[in-house]
């Protein structure tokens, strides 16, 4: 099946990740369905995206009628089989949890006709694993969003050993309609590329945070307004490239045996999470949170995200 071909789209599992990807299908025009075992997550998954869409509306990115368009093309299930019957394309959210994963493709792939893609939002695990037991393991793929799904451009497409080159380009096609920025990870990596890149950068904040270099706050403003600032625009290696390769490679020849080469987890998150400082979920973390404070914000990298959605990618 071609990309163009697709109309229909099933999330199965509507938690943090399931409820954001089904928005951002439904949004591009895409019938979706939603399932999920907890009927207490089907019961507020459209309350949740309604939620989302104000900031799009109060930041004229969409009308008042188009959020109620986008809500109507929703269409929640109970069960699995007649969520997925007729999709062209599924994506399950579910826990990360290999069992449950395999047992729900190896579902999937009795239900869905065959030119149906199967895919998985997992954080984790191989395709080639997650896909062990299906009788038709060339359609099943990994399609890693980050959260927010439906603000984040970003989707890392990962194949199994067995996933096709069609099932790919179809995926990959499919993301590229609904304005996403799908990325191939040439192999089964573990963290594939993102999550790598940000464990090594948060080891060396941890490690700056432990030696007393700089408070907490002030670490990520420093961040935020450089590297963030000027990584939304430009790419890593390309900024090297404009900087210079030779200098860069002698103060790299110094400065990489002085950062942080640890192989286990930091003291300091190992410590703050054996007192219970959780972050959000408990009110305190790196810093101090109430539940209007979280709120609020959530609401303003919300609100900033679609700005910068319609700046930088529309
Ligand atoms: N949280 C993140 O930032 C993030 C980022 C990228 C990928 N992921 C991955 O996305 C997946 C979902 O993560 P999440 O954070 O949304 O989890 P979550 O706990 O918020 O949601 C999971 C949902 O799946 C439902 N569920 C569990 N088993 C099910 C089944 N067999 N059938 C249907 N529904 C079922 C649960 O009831 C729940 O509503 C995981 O694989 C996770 O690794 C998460």
């Amino acid at each position: 099946m071609k990309a163009a071909q697709i109309q229909e789209v099933t999330v199965v599992g509507t938690g943090l990740m399931g409820h954001s990807i089904a928005q951002a299908f439904a949004q591009e025009g895409f019938q979706v369905n939603v399932t999920d075992t907890s009927e207490s997550a089907l019961a507020v998954v459209k309350d949740k995206i309604r939620s989302n869409l104000v900031t799009f509306v109060e930041e004229e990115s969409i009308s008042q009628n188009e959020a109620e368009e986008i809500l109507a093309r929703i269409h929640v299930f109970t069960d699995l089989g007649q969520a997925i019957r007729e999709a062209d394309f599924v994506t399950e959210a579910i826990f990360e949890d290999l069992e449950a994963k395999q047992s729900i493709f190896e579902e999937m792939d009795k239900y869905c006709s065959l030119d149906t893609i199967l895919a998985s939002n997992t954080s984790s695990f191989r395709m080639t694993d997650i896909s062990s037991r299906m009788q038709n393991p060339e359609r099943a793929i990994i399609t890693h969003w980050f959260n927010p799904p439906h603000l984040v451009p970003l989707v890392e497409v990962v194949l199994g050993r067995n996933t096709s080159e069609e099932t790919y380009w179809t995926t990959n096609d499919l993301l590229l309609r609904i304005k996403k920025v799908p990325v191939r990870v040439r192999q089964e990596i573990p963290g594939f590329l993102i999550n790598r890149i940000q464990t090594a950068i948060h080891r060396e904040m941890y490690s700056l945070l432990e030696i007393g270099a700089a408070s907490a706050k002030d670490l990520d403003l420093a961040v935020k307004a450089s590297l963030g600032f000027r990584l939304a625009s430009i790419g890593p290696l390309l900024v090297r490239d404009l900087a210079g390769l030779d200098v860069l490679c002698r103060v790299e020849d110094w400065l990489v045996k002085e950062i942080d080469s640890s192989t286990e987890v930091n003291k300091i998150l190992k410590d703050m999470v054996a007192r219970g400082e959780l972050g959000v979920k408990t009110g305190k973390g790196f810093f101090q949170f109430t539940p209007e404070s979280v709120e609020a914000i959530i609401k303003e990298r919300d609100r900033q995200f679609v700005h910068r959605l319609k700046h930088l990618y529309r």
